[in-house]
């Protein structure tokens, strides 16, 4: 079975002011459709970059990224954008929901980006945040919603196009622990149920060792973490 993401020797840094600060030093990494993957690392240690380029959001320097056995370096800006629309989702910590438009109007967004029929579009927006436990909350806009809430709807939101990879930054990161508890059964579920193929970011040691593999970005370079090592120090 090809996998799902696979990266070789990745390199990304940055040059600011004349001061050079090399990020990812040579990242390998293979994920298979349908794994659930926490990545763990200090701040600073270079995971939000990580998840962009993953994410085709932003370009490795050097190095090789292939999404089901396709090379995505060197793709132009619109067949990049046209393959995260497709085939990527996202959920950021600080959600960025928009703040005009309603709970169902913001799901439906990338599929009406996507040329989907506005009835489509929200019938499909409904149902998700039905499923996310937002059935009831369909015409709330952002500020009249909880945190929680408002995280809710940016997974539905990442989930409108059924991607085959989510990508997750810190997705629980401003929540409070039953909130982020139930993100998380989200995301478990969701893997579970439809094999969407997931990395999750996150400070949180409790929430990265629920996940069947580990890896940790530590001085530009990613390691898996075995079940039985010993627990990391919550880092937040
Ligand atoms: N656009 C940029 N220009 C210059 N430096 C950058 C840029 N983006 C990130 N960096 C630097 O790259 C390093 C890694 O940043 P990154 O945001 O990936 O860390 P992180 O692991 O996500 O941290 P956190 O847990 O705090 O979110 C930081 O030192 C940051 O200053
Ligand atoms: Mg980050």
């Amino acid at each position: 079975m090809t996998d799902l993401l696979r990266l070789t020797q990745v390199h990304r840094g940055f040059s600011l002011e004349g001061q050079r600060i090399e990020v990812l030093k040579g990242i390998d990494f293979t994920m298979k459709t349908g794994e659930m993957v926490a990545l763990t690392g200090a701040s600073g240690a270079g995971k939000s970059t990580l998840l962009h380029l993953m994410g085709s959001l932003d370009q490795p320097e050097s190095g090789s990224l292939l999404f089901e056995g396709q090379e995505l370096m060197g793709l132009s800006n619109a067949e990049l954008a046209a393959h995260r629309n497709r085939h990527l989702g996202f959920v950021f910590q600080f959600h960025h929901l928009i703040t005009e438009l309603t709970a169902v109007e913001n799901v439906a967004l990338p599929a009406r980006v996507a040329g989907i029929e506005p009835k489509e579009a929200i019938e499909k927006a409904e149902s998700l945040l039905d499923w996310v436990g937002l059935g009831s909350r369909l015409r709330h806009r952002p500020s009249e919603l909880s945190g929680g809430e408002q995280q809710r709807v940016a997974l539905a939101r990442g989930l409108v196009m059924e991607p085959r990879l989510l990508l997750a930054d810190e997705p629980t990161g401003n929540l409070d622990e039953a909130n982020a508890g139930a993100i998380h059964d989200l995301f478990a579920a969701l893997n579970e149920a439809q094999g969407v193929g997931m990395i999750i970011a996150t400070h949180s040691s409790s929430l990265a060792r629920q996940m069947q593999r580990r890896v940790h970005l530590d001085g530009g370079q990613l390691a898996e973490i075995g079940a039985g090592d010993a627990p990391e120090e919550e880092v937040s």
